[in-house]
């Protein structure tokens, strides 16, 4: 039986990522939970050695967690190519450098698929829920589609510009915030959360 979370309960939002933090706050807005980020609170970023999105998540879930002693969530999410076996997949962030420059990552991307007819690309998202006592929860959320080039739209973060989800024809770049969060890998494991931990 999964632990459960109650409404006004606080909870830390294990990321740095702003573009995260801010998809994860919408989320949470309507069930009443006091979110508070790792950064506001101090917290450092742990390394992600983990070679999957679920050890990862559970990593920087526990990490805040422990070091907070209150529940904390966790996403660890990447963008995957079928053409490239999956990749970045798990090393989504560590493509743009040290600069964290996107523009640098999609460019990757583009210069690896090549002439490549096949674009079918997918983020994954793994929500890690951790409480201080090590009892974990994880969830997880796929949302597939199509990589384009050249990249398209200025919204959202990450590989944003360069996908377009199956069904749709603008890019989640091109999407507004409420439109991309109506269907992506992030909300998809949230519902799976909410079914679970708020029932
Ligand atoms: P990590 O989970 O901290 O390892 O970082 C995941 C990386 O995957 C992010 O820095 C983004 O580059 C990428 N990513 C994850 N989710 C999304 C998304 O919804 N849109 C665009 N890029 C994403």
């Amino acid at each position: 039986m999964a632990r459960r979370l109650t409404q006004g309960e606080r909870l830390v939002v294990a990321s740095h990522n702003t573009g995260k933090l801010a998809e994860i706050a919408e989320l949470l807005a309507p069930l009443g939970m006091e979110a508070v980020s790792a950064g506001e609170l101090g917290l450092a970023e742990p390394d992600e050695p983990a070679p999957d999105f679920v050890g990862n998540a559970r990593i920087k879930a526990l990490a805040a967690a422990t070091a907070s002693g209150l529940p904390a969530l966790a996403d660890d999410s990447g963008f995957c190519l079928a053409a490239l076996g999956g990749a970045p997949g798990v090393l989504s962030a560590r493509w743009a450098g040290p600069g964290r420059d996107f523009g640098v990552a999609m460019a990757r991307v583009n210069t690896e698929l090549g002439d490549t007819a096949d674009r079918r690309a997918w983020f994954v998202s793994v929500l890690c829920l951790a409480w201080p006592d090590g009892h974990t929860e994880t969830f997880m959320g796929r949302e597939p589609g199509q990589a384009v080039w050249p990249p398209r739209g200025g919204n959202g973060f990450g590989y944003d510009a360069m996908f377009v989800p199956t069904g749709a024809s603008k890019t989640f770049g091109e999407m507004a915030a409420a439109e991309k969060n109506a269907q992506n890998h992030r909300s998809r494991a949230f519902a799976q959360l909410l079914a679970s931990c708020f029932g």
